[in-house]
């Protein structure tokens, strides 16, 4: 159902999408309930055509984290690359590999 209705013609620019929502939807993620970090590398690996996709990068229609088309976010792969770096850090001091302050 429609909550405001365009009574001029009206062209937008800029659209906002309910990204949260669509990725907890359970057709688009399935077992969201889980905690399964192996996800995504399981749909890459299921046929060869989904190898290259499922990427923490990527855009789609059904993943729009960074947006998609022609205002997709330029830093994905900056933040991605970054997020890695910080779980890594956080991994290796847990496991005791470091000592005192980790940065
Ligand atoms: C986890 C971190 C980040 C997330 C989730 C994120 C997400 C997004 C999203 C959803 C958009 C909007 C796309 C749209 O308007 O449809 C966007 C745009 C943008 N992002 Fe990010 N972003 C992140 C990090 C970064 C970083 C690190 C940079 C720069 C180094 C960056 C630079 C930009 C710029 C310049 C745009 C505007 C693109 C345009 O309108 O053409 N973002 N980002």
């Amino acid at each position: 159902m429609p909550q405001r209705q365009a009574v001029v013609p009206l062209t937008l620019k800029r659209v906002a999408f309910a990204n949260r929502q669509h990725q907890n939807d359970p057709s688009v993620t399935p077992n969201l309930e889980v905690f399964d970090p192996l996800r995504c590398y399981r749909k890459r690996h299921s046929t060869t055509e989904l190898k290259s996709k499922f990427q923490a990068v990527q855009l789609g229609p059904d993943v729009n984290t960074f947006g998609y088309r022609s205002q997709a976010c330029p830093g994905r792969y900056v933040a991605v690359a970054e997020i890695k770096f910080i779980m890594a850090r956080l991994r290796r001091s847990d496991s005791g590999e470091t000592k005192g302050d980790i940065c």
